[in-house]
């Protein structure tokens, strides 16, 4: 908790008409002495300088963070930064940003060609639209079914990015080939890397087959970069190696565009939206690269696959049906690598445990569990249970992140 001291430029209708509020202090770090010619604003217990100024300098320091949805009303302090004390003027329009990613992309690119690394999810669909606005038929996308995708997604994206959208658009079947990569691979870094190793080698594979391709299109996003480099720079505090950042090859032959790495996921949707892109692909839950195989812990087999991508469907369908899909960020089954005991009719069974997250996030840095109505969790259990052989069992996980990441793996 948090008190008001004195008055600031920078917490104006901050506090309302309140002597205090929450705000989210997650270091082990306190300033202990206040610098010359500075004032408390707000101090907490922990934190006897918690918001300080000068005010004739116009410096500002918070020692929390303002910018998370933990912090009461934190957006205001921003608000009041930018505006009341930097004086910056609002002139930013989400079609600006649009035809300066375009200009970007031109002046990058040149007279080159590109292949975009489309999977068909939100951040690869904006890129490749982004891209075949800015430059045409010198795009050539390419999906690759890489096995661990989701029910039905590669004629999905073949109907609208090859027959809707009449882009340049190479499929790839390459389920085999990840399979047998992925064979007896448990660990999940491991299976990160693998992933992306060879996503990269199919994509130069193909990239050799057209002229003069130089560059390789990613929907790489500001969390990625910041998740796969560690924000201190410390390699010990790594999280994951994200797919389209860690899994890249020292030697690769291409160079990256990546025009949406300085943007969050709802940025992304709306750049979507100016784009004319589908208001159905861009609202889509995001789904990570590695698919599927990061949510099946321990070995990836065929029959396990062919469960998952069922159990996933039905409850996705069952999130659309009940009108919850878009309250929710992102929803998914996994597969755990348990079986447990059951019983059947008359017989007792013998099969695998299906885990179902669904979770409430901003930007998918943070994020909470999504508390469901016991009904609905009765019916996805029981149509999950029932029409799955294979799974007999099914349990919902109420961890927020963090301490937990969104997905398993
Ligand atoms: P975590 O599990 O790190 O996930 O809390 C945060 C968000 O990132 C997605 N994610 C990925 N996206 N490549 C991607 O493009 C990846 O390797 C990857 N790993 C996680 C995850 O689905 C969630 O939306």
């Amino acid at each position: 908790m948090f008190i008001k001291k004195n008055k600031s430029l920078l917490t104006t209708n901050f506090f309302g008409n309140k002597k205090s509020k929450q705000v989210w202090m997650s270091h082990a770090d306190q300033v202990s002495k206040l610098p010359k010619n500075f004032k408390v604003v707000a101090s907490s217990t922990n934190s006897k300088f918690a918001i300080v100024e000068n005010k004739i300098k116009k410096y500002y320091g918070v020692q929390f963070h303002p910018e998370v949805t933990h912090t009461e009303n934190g957006k205001k302090l921003i608000n009041n930064f930018i505006f009341l004390i930097c004086k910056i003027k609002r002139n930013w329009s989400s079609r600006d940003q649009k035809n300066q990613l375009i200009k970007d992309v031109r002046k990058q690119v040149g007279i080159n060609k590109v292949i975009c690394a489309l999977s068909g999810g939100v951040d690869s669909s904006v890129v490749a639209q982004l891209l075949n606005k800015a430059i045409g038929k010198k795009l050539y996308c390419i999906f690759v079914n890489t096995g661990l995708l989701r029910k039905n997604e590669e004629v999905q994206v073949v109907k609208t990015f090859k027959k809707r959208l009449k882009m340049n658009l190479i499929y790839v079947n390459a389920e085999r080939e990840f399979l047998k990569k992925l064979k007896n691979v448990t660990e999940p870094e491991k299976k990160r890397k693998i992933i992306g190793n060879l996503f990269i080698k199919i994509f130069e594979r193909y990239a050799k087959k057209i002229k003069n391709v130089k560059f390789l299109a990613q929907g790489t996003l500001y969390p990625d970069l910041i998740e796969s480099k560690s924000v201190t720079g410390s390699q010990t505090s790594k999280i994951k190696s994200h797919h389209n950042v860690g899994g890249l090859p020292k030697k690769m032959n291409l160079k990256l565009v990546e025009p949406l790495k300085f943007l969050f996921k709802d940025e992304v949707r709306k750049l979507g939206l100016e784009l004319n892109l589908n208001k159905e692909i861009i609202s889509r839950h995001p789904f990570p690269g590695p698919g599927l195989a990061i949510r099946m812990p321990g070995i990836i087999t065929n029959e396990k696959i062919k469960i998952l991508k069922e159990a996933d469907y039905y409850f996705i369908q069952a999130l659309k049906n009940h009108g919850l899909y878009h309250k929710i960020w992102q929803a998914y089954a996994a597969l755990l690598p348990v079986k447990t005991v059951g019983v059947m009719g008359d017989n007792r069974t013998y099969e695998y445990l299906c885990l179902l997250r669904a979770i409430t996030s901003e930007d998918g840095m943070t994020a909470d569990y999504y508390e469901f109505k016991k009904s609905f969790m009765q019916s996805i259990s029981n149509k999950i249970v029932n029409s799955i052989r294979g799974i007999n069992r099914v349990v919902y996980d109420v961890t927020s992140k963090p301490p937990s990441t969104i997905e398993l793996e």
